[in-house]
């Protein structure tokens, strides 16, 4: 089995954007496209030879066809040692927390998280460092940069490695050792979260509650912490077999994909708390009876209520947020006299801070939430950290908020997304805000005055690194706040979000729905912008 040389050609485009590369099934499928962007990984990351790797996805269709060609590559490369879950099964935050527990150079993550699967869907790859977190820019670029120049990449004959059966097994010089991907992950949890408490509160009878895997790779981690530890009656997971079409939906656990559960909690006799994950489980859902938790809101709450839980009994460092995401959580870190952080959308920007110790907590609106316990969000922990709550505080989901609105103020938060628009109009509508912004400062847009207006870019506190065009904030007195971004994982033309906030003191308005209370900063977000007249779309496509 000696290694072979594969001549090969660059392929335009193979440049990773907020998480990783993503594309279509059929791009990633046609010869020599998934093997440069993995040779690219082999010859930009020297410690992997001699070294150990971790590897998994998502269950997506093609992942046990990619998983067997980055065996065989890994092999051809002289990686010493590769984890890979079984049936090639691994979520984003199990990779993380093996690779920081085994001490790997990395891991590689198959997935293209809540995109759709199947032949005609989304697929994806991306590479975490050795701390466990997402690959930081120097690296994704210095990737990049190779996939352009490539000419060769390196393989073995060999046939098929059986990912179902656990054990360690040789490929040439490499040992494949396949292992329960949910065992590590377990652990960890069960050392963060007062596991007694909450089987006490599922034991009590009262306390309904389902969580939603949508088919993707949640499922036997659900169950095997719900169920099996916490003793959760059987059938509480729904949807937890992971299939590589996720049942033909979309695996995103927001009001808009997760309507079936979203459902199951209304009424007086809906569930007192529903959960969701995302297609590579560090995204999640928190809803109550007949209450959706923002995820803005979930990182304040959280942060606020860390010490009732043992994993943060000790109080936390600081917390950080992307820039998009409320300012919810800057009110707690304020109140709790710790430093608090606004980075660029995406995980990889709160790896350094995390690393140095300046934060413990951080989150994203996009239904992210994590901590220091590993470098990815993580959709499992935020419902065991909820669940934790819950069965400390002895109040429902609803309660906890409110109360918490009444002590903090209200943040109310929207995001429109405007979906797979003309990518030259959605250019020219970034060029046209950016034109607008030196003169906005000052100027009244209906009741509300601009306080600042700018394209936002950080300085990494860290390394002083700086990212430029992370996107466009309208900051208003008061604390209201329009900004508005173009997706960076989107794989059809360009995706517009608009993210709108206000903040409101009173607690006799806490009950407003947001649309409505956030209905005039929405109508300026959509003027001042020209949506319709350069996107043609007079609507989002999707509200969350
Ligand atoms: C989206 C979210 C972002 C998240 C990323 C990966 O990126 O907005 O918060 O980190 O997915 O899950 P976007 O498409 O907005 O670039
Ligand atoms: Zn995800």
């Amino acid at each position: 089995m000696e290694p072979k040389t594969i001549k090969t050609t660059p392929f335009a485009g193979q440049r990773p954007g907020t998480s990783g590369l993503r594309k279509k099934v059929r791009v990633f499928a046609q010869p020599h496209y998934l093997e440069n962007f993995v040779q690219s990984i082999f010859d930009t990351q020297d410690a992997l030879a001699g070294g150990s790797l971790v590897v998994g996805g998502d269950g997506r269709y093609y992942n046990r066809e990619a998983i067997q060609t980055i065996l065989r590559m890994a092999a051809a490369n002289g990686v010493a040692r590769v984890l890979v879950g079984q049936g090639g099964i691994l979520s984003t935050p199990a990779v993380s927390c093996l690779i920081r527990k085994y001490k790997t150079q990395g891991g590689i993550v198959l997935s293209a998280s809540h995109n759709p699967g199947g032949p005609e869907e989304d697929f994806g790859i991306k590479f975490n460092v050795a701390s466990g977190g997402p690959a930081p820019e120097s690296v994704t670029e210095a990737m990049f940069a190779r996939t352009q120049t490539i000419d060769t990449y390196r393989s073995l004959d060999c046939p098929d490695t059986d990912l179902d059966q656990l054990g360690t097994v040789q490929i040439g010089t490499m040992q494949v050792e396949v292992i329960d991907p949910v065992a590590d992950y377990a652990a960890l949890m069960e050392s963060l979260f007062d596991f007694g408490a909450i089987e006490a509160l599922f034991n009590s009878g009262l306390f309904k509650l389902r969580f939603d895997a949508m088919h993707a790779v949640t499922g036997p981690y659900a169950i095997e912490i719900l169920e099996n530890r916490l003793g959760a009656s059987p059938g509480t997971v729904m949807n937890g077999v992971p299939l590589p079409d996720f049942g033909g939906h979309h695996p995103d656990p927001n009001l808009a994909h997760a309507q079936e559960l979203v459902h199951l909690c209304h009424g007086t006799d809906g569930l007192d708390f529903g959960a969701a994950s995302d297609g590579d489980g560090d995204r999640n859902m928190i809803l109550g009876k007949e209450f959706f938790v923002t995820p803005s809101d979930s990182l304040a709450v959280l942060a606020a209520n860390a010490h009732l839980t043992p994993g943060y009994k000790h109080g936390i460092r600081g917390i950080a947020r992307s820039m998009p995401t409320s300012q919810a959580a800057d009110r707690v870190a304020e109140a709790m006299g710790i430093e608090s952080f606004e980075t660029p959308t995406g995980w990889k920007f709160f790896g350094n801070l995390l690393d140095a110790g300046r934060i413990t907590l951080c989150g994203e609106e996009s239904f992210g939430t994590g901590s220091d316990h590993v470098r990815e969000k993580d959709g499992l922990w935020a419902v065991l950290f909820w669940l934790n709550l819950l069965a400390v505080r002895k109040q429902s989901v609803a309660e906890i908020v409110t109360e918490h609105w009444r002590h903090f103020g209200r943040n109310f938060y929207t995001r429109h997304d405007y979906e797979a628009v003309n990518a030259e109009a959605a250019a020219g509508l970034v060029n046209h805000l950016n034109v607008l912004l030196p003169a906005l400062p000052g100027k009244r847009l209906g009741a509300y005055t601009v306080a600042y207006a700018d394209d936002f870019a950080y300085t990494d506190p860290i390394d002083g690194s700086v990212s430029k065009h992370q996107g466009i904030r309208i900051g208003f007195e008061g604390g209201a706040r329009i900004v508005l971004r173009l997706s960076g994982t989107g794989t059809e033309g360009a995706t517009l979000r608009v993210y709108v906030e206000s903040y409101e003191p009173d607690p006799t308005k806490h009950h407003q729905d947001p649309q409505d209370a956030l209905a005039p900063l929405i109508r300026i977000a959509r003027d001042l912008a020209q949506i319709e007249e350069r996107t043609g779309r007079a609507e989002p496509t999707v509200i969350t």
